[in-house]
C-alpha cells in the first residue's frame, strides 16, 4: 500500500463551535492506482486530502493515521512535511496560482525546487525543468521556460502546474477539481495528460472531483463522500453499474449543473448536512428515501459485501440495488425546523 489512511478525522474550531468536516476515514491507494473522491461540494473532500499532506488551517486538527509506505505523516514537523510534498506526495489545484509564484519565472521557480531537493546545479535543474515542460507538451519549453506565470493561457498554466508537481517524480499525485475551472476541450486535454504522466512516471493519482463522467473514464477505483464519511468504495465500473448506496444512486442520477460547480442538489431531495451539528448515525438520513429507524443514531460501519466493495448502509442491498425501497413507502426528506 502506497498510502494508507485510518480513522481520519478533521475538526475545525470556529466561533459558532466545531465543525466536523472529516470523520473516520479510512481508505488506501497503492502504487500506480487511480481513485476518485466523489460527492457534493462541503462533503469532506479537500480537507481529507488537506489533512494528509498536512495542509490544514490554522482552526483545524487531523486525528487517525496517515501512512505513506509505512511511515506515520501525522505529527511530522513542517520540514519534513515540506520533503515529502516536494519528493513523495505532490498536489494540483483548481486554481494553478496556488502552486505558482506569480513574481517569478517559471524557470526559477522550478529550478528552485531542483537545487532544494535533488541537489542540481542551477543550469541542470532549468534542462531539467524544460524536459519536465516538454512532458507536460508545452511547446518551445526551451523559450517558454522564461516566462511568468500570468503569460500562459489557464490551460498552459495548468500544465505548469502539473510540470511543477511532478519535478521531483512523486509516486502520489493529488489531483483537487484540476479542471474544474476549464472549458470542456482544455479540461479533456488535461485528462489526457493526466493518463499518460500516468502511463509514464507510474505515478498514483487521487483525484477529486465532483464530474462523474471523467471519474468513468479516468479512475480505477471511486470512493463515495458524504457528510465526512464514506459512503461506498469500490471499483468504478461496479460501482457505476450497480451503486450499493442510496447516496451513490442519487448522485449517479443527480443532474450536473452548467452554472455552478457542482451538480444539481434539488435532483437529491434536502439539502447537505450542517458539519457542526451531524446526526450520531448516517449523515444522509434525513434525505435518504430508504431510511430506517436506526438510521439517525447508530452509524452504519462501512463493510464489505463484495470482493473490493464497502458500503456504509443499514438498507438491505437488494433494496437499495433495484432502486426503492421494497414492501415500504419509501421515506419523505425530512425538512428540520431551521432555529
Ligand atoms: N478553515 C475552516 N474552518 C471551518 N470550517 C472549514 C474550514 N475549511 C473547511 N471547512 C469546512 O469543512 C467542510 C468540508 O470541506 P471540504 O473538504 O473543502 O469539502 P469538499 O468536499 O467540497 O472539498 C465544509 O463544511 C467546510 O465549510
Ligand atoms: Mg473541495
Amino acid at each position: 500500500m502506497l498510502l494508507e489512511i485510518d480513522n481520519l478525522g478533521v475538526t475545525f474550531t470556529t466561533g459558532d463551535g466545531e465543525v466536523n468536516a472529516v470523520n473516520g476515514v479510512s481508505f488506501g491507494i497503492d502504487r500506480q492506482e487511480t481513485l476518485a473522491i466523489v460527492g457534493e461540494s462541503g462533503s469532506g473532500k479537500s480537507q481529507t486530502a488537506f489533512a494528509a499532506m498536512g495542509l490544514l488551517a490554522k482552526n483545524g486538527r487531523a486525528t487517525g493515521s496517515v501512512k505513506y509506505q509505512g511511515k506515520e505523516l501525522l505529527g511530522l514537523t513542517p520540514r519534513q512535511l515540506n520533503k515529502i510534498r516536494a519528493e513523495e506526495i505532490a498536489m494540483i489545484f483548481q486554481d494553478p496560482m496556488t502552486s505558482l509564484n506569480p513574481y517569478l519565472r517559471v524557470s526559477d521557480q522550478m529550478a528552485e525546487v531542483l537545487t532544494l531537493h535533488k541537489g542540481l546545479s542551477k543550469k541542470a535543474a532549468v534542462d531539467e525543468s524544460v524536459k519536465m515542460l516538454d512532458a507536460v507538451r508545452i511547446p518551445d519549453a526551451r523559450n517558454r521556460v522564461n516566462m511568468y506565470p500570468h503569460e500562459f493561457s489557464g490551460g498552459m498554466r495548468q500544465r505548469v502546474m502539473i510540470a511543477m508537481a511532478l519535478l521531483c517524480r512523486p509516486n502520489l499525485l493529488i489531483a483537487d477539481e484540476p479542471t474544474t475551472a476549464l472549458d470542456v476541450t482544455v479540461q479533456a486535454q488535461i485528462m489526457k495528460l493526466l493518463g499518460e504522466i500516468r502511463q509514464e512516471f507510474g505515478t498514483a493519482i487521487i483525484l477529486i472531483t465532483h464530474d462523474l463522467g471523467i471519474v468513468a473514464e479516468f479512475c480505477d477505483r471511486t470512493l463515495v463522500m458524504y457528510g465526512g464519511q464514506i459512503m461506498e468504495d469500490g471499483p468504478t465500473d461496479g460501482l457505476f453499474a450497480a451503486p450499493a448506496h442510496p447516496y451513490t444512486l442519487g448522485l449517479l442520477s443527480a443532474v450536473p449543473r452548467l452554472d455552478r460547480d457542482d451538480v444539481d442538489l434539488a435532483t437529491i431531495a434536502g439539502e447537505p448536512p450542517d458539519m457542526s451539528r451531524l446526526p450520531k448515525g448516517c449523515p444522509f438520513t434525513p434525505r435518504c428515501a430508504f431510511r430506517l429507524e436506526q438510521c439517525p443514531t447508530v452509524r452504519p460501519p462501512l463493510d464489505p459485501f463484495e470482493p473490493g466493495r464497502r458500503r456504509a448502509c443499514h438498507a438491505p442491498l437488494e433494496e437499495v440495488r433495484s432502486g426503492a425501497p421494497q414492501g415500504r413507502p419509501p421515506a419523505k426528506p425530512l425538512v428540520e425546523a431551521q432555529p
